[in-house]
Formats: structure tokens, C-alpha cells, sequence
């Protein structure tokens, strides 16, 4: 696939732009600041309706502005798919396809799917757990677009039964302190038995939309292993190999605080985290509810379920976070990247790849062997600040990137 046409109205710096574009190498080149990650960050957008450097969407929205469009013509074999996203900060996006407007924003996921290497990217290693979560779920979503609605489910599930929690740890907090009347306190005891039944049903909720994302994030991580390794190999042939892991709260405390080393308990997979045999992970996340369900109503969080879980990154015995150079810190965030783009090409048709300022991050070696992995891909867009930064065998297409205007030179 590739995006024949991208059109930015308010979005970050551009007031407004438009951006036609070939399948083949293009390099977006200008100084620092100029708006080159905007634009691929805008096409990132529309792929995963996330961006990769902010957590919310205010700050896509140019200064002034109330919201922010982003529009982009995908062409897939003989395919044309025009694909419209208003950025509403606060609110929900609204979506078009075809200029006709869908009912949910989410009904356009998968339409482009892109693969978006950024300088960012070192925390996916260096990074907490979050950031390994994202990468894990976003992929499934590009992979499987109906996994965006399991994500939504559980978040929603997993914000009321905060709130559920959070009224029980202070109505059971006030109950303990300060001297109440009697009949206060026989309240408090009523109240408390509501809460218990309310919580049984959303733990029902949790185990159900927690298992069926947990079982997708192991099968993922089976299938990227062998692909992450190879990638990593390829990168930095002397190291120690790359191994993935998946730490659940299945498993493991509930607090999340121990650190695991690959290859031992860590190995998790669909079958040890359902030890005890004929349960199923829906059973295990209610069984393991039940036990920290005490904690749980003092702390006033859900303390067990794939939000608390976590990908460990391995390189030989050792974890890569707090171990790794900086340098196999790099080579792994980019395997990581590259293997996901070999499983969705896997899947039927190339992603865009996107490489926003990587060139510039690596040694000599390193360079070539991603730019000669990358440079087969129907599309790849790359940014830098120089023209020294784009490796020589990614020649193709060239704008330059300044002051707010992107004028084609090549
Ligand atoms: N919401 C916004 N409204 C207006 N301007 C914005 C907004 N968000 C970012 N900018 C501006 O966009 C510019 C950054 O653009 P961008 O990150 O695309 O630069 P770049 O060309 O990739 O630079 P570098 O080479 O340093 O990575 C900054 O000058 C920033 O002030
Ligand atoms: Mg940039």
C-alpha cells in the first residue's frame, strides 16, 4: 500500500498543506523545527489514531485552532481509500471515508497501516512498562483492527471498576475513622455488601475483555520472537541474542514490582498462565481477582489484569532495560520495529514505513543494514535534518521542509 495524497488542515504547525506522494523512497529534508515529523506524524495518526510523541491529542491542534483535519488517499492494489480524521481534543474524532462519514472513528483503522521508526522509540527499551504495552496493543490493533474495540472495552471496564474500588477504599477509610454512630457505621456495612455484588460484576467484565486481550498479546509475542531475534541479529551481530518475554499479573505478585529474567518464569505463555489445567485465562483472572480482591478495596486500583503486565526485553540472560548499552538499546527498538513490519506485510500487503529521524542515531554499519532491509518496502518515507543523514541506497523523491512549506526538489 502506499499514500498517493496527504492534506493537513491546523494540524500541529500547518495552518495548511498539501502533500502528494509516490510509491518508492521519499525524504523529507529541512533544519530542526521546520514541521518534517508533523507531517509523518499526521500519517502515523491515521494508521493508529494515536500519536507517537503525545499522550493526548491537544498539542496536534495548531496554537489557535479548535481542531485539527487530517486527510489522506491510501492506494492498495487497484484500491483507492480517502480517509478523513477531525482531531477533536476533549471530544470524539469524527472520521469520513470516501467523504462519507462513518459511525465510529475506529471503523477506518487498518485502512492505512504504517510502521514508524522514531527517535522516540529508544523507550520502548529504556521505557516503562506502558510503553511495551502500547507497542504490543497498537500492533494487534494494525494486525486485527477489531482488537481497538476489545482495547476500548477493557479501558472502560477498568475505569468504572476504578471508581468502584476508589469509593469502597474511602467509604471503607471513613468508616475506620473518627468515632460514628452506630447507625453510621451499619451504613457504611450496607453499602459495603452493594459494592461486593457490583464488583463481582465487573470483574466478570475485566476477566472476559482482560483474557481476550491477554491470549492475543501472548500469541503476538510467539509470533514476533523468532522475527525480533533474526532483526536483532541482523542489527548487531556480536551481541547476545534477543529474547522476548511476557511478565503477567497472572502470575507474578500483582504488584509488579519484581523484575524477571528471560527464559525462566518469565517464558509466559497462554498455557503456564492457565497452570492449573482445563482453566482458561478468563478463569485465572477471576480467580486471582478474588485473591487480591482485600488489597485491591485498601489501595482503591485493580491490581491484576493486562494493564499491570509487561514485556520483557532480553538480551541473553540479562533484561535490555537497565542493562543494555545504548547502542543494543537502539538495535533492539529497531527490531522490534522491523519485526512488526515483517508480520504485517506477513498478513497481505506492505506497510508505510516511516522513518522519522533514525539515520542520524546510528553508526556506519548499522545505517546500511537498515537501509537495505527498508529499501524493497512499495513505500518509505524518511525525514532529516541533512541530506547526509539519508543512506545513499535510499535515493527516490526529495521535498524540502521549511518555514511551514514542503516545495518537491527531486
Ligand atoms: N500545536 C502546534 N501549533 C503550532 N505549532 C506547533 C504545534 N505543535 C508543534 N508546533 C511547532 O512545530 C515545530 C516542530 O515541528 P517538527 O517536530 O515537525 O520539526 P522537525 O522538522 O521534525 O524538526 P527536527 O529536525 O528537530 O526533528 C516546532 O517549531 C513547534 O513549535
Ligand atoms: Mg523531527
Amino acid at each position: 500500500m502506499h499514500v498517493a495524497h496527504l492534506s493537513l488542515t491546523d494540524f500541529r504547525s500547518y495552518a495548511s498543506v498539501e502533500l502528494g506522494l509516490e510509491p518508492g523512497v521519499t525524504a523529507l529534508v529541512g533544519p530542526n523545527g521546520q514541521g518534517k515529523t508533523n507531517l509523518v506524524e499526521a500519517l502515523g495518526y491515521v494508521a493508529t489514531h494515536s500519536s507517537h510523541r503525545v499522550a493526548n491529542d491537544g498539542p496536534l491542534v495548531r496554537q489557535g485552532a479548535s481542531r485539527a483535519i487530517v486527510r489522506c488517499a491510501v492506494h492498495r492494489d487497484d484500491r483507492r481509500a480517502l480517509v478523513e480524521l477531525e482531531i477533536n481534543p476533549g471530544r470524539a474524532n469524527r472520521a469520513r471515508l470516501n467523504r462519507s462519514p462513518v459511525s465510529r472513528p475506529r471503523d477506518v483503522i487498518g485502512l492505512l497501516r504504517t510502521v514508524l521508526f522514531a527517535p522516540e522509540d529508544l523507550a520502548l527499551v529504556k521505557g516503562d512498562p506502558s510503553e511495551r504495552r502500547r507497542f504490543l496493543d497498537d500492533l494487534l490493533v494494525s494486525r486485527t483492527p477489531r482488537f481497538a474495540g476489545v482495547r476500548a472495552d477493557y479501558d472502560r471496564v477498568l475505569k468504572q471498576r476504578g471508581a468502584l474500588l476508589r469509593t469502597a477504599s474511602q467509604a471503607r477509610r471513613g468508616a475506620r475513622s473518627g468515632r460514628r454512630a452506630e447507625s453510621d457505621t451499619a451504613f457504611a456495612a450496607a453499602g459495603a455488601g452493594d459494592v461486593l455484588s457490583t464488583l463481582e460484576v465487573w470483574d466478570a467484565h475485566l476477566a472476559r475483555h482482560g483474557a481476550e486481550l491477554l491470549r492475543a498479546r501472548l500469541e503476538l509475542i510467539d509470533a514476533l520472537r523468532p522475527l525480533v531475534a533474526g532483526a536483532y541479529a541482523a542489527l548487531a551481530p556480536t551481541s547476545a541474542p534477543a529474547t522476548l518475554a511476557y511478565r503477567s499479573t497472572l502470575s507474578t505478585g500483582g504488584d509488579g514490582a519484581e523484575d524477571e529474567v528471560p527464559g525462566e518464569r518469565g517464558s509466559s505463555d497462554a498455557q503456564t498462565l492457565s497452570t492449573d489445567l482445563g482453566k482458561t485465562l478468563e478463569e485465572r483472572l477471576r480467580e486471582r481477582l478474588l485473591e487480591v480482591r482485600q488489597t485491591e478495596i485498601e489501595r482503591g486500583v485493580t491490581l491484576i489484569g493486562p494493564h499491570r503486565d509487561d514485556l520483557i526485553l532480553g538480551l541473553g540472560e540479562l533484561p535490555a532495560r537497565g542493562y543494555a548499552s545504548h547502542g543494543e538499546s537502539w538495535s533492539f527498538a529497531l527490531a522490534l520495529r522491523l519485526a512488526a513490519y515483517d508480520l504485517l506485510r506477513a498478513d497481505g500487503g506492505d506497510p508505510v514505513l516511516i522513518l522519522d529521524d533514525v539515520f542520524a542515531e546510528l553508526d556506519t554499519q548499522r545505517r546500511r543494514r537498515l537501509a537495505e532491509i527498508v529499501a524493497p518496502a512499495e513505500q518509505v518515507l524518511i525525514t532529516a535534518a541533512v541530506d547526509d543523514d539519508v543512506p545513499a541506497e535510499l535515493a527516490g523523491a526529495r521535498f524540502d521542509v521549511a518555514e511551514g512549506s514542503v516545495r518537491r526538489v527531486r
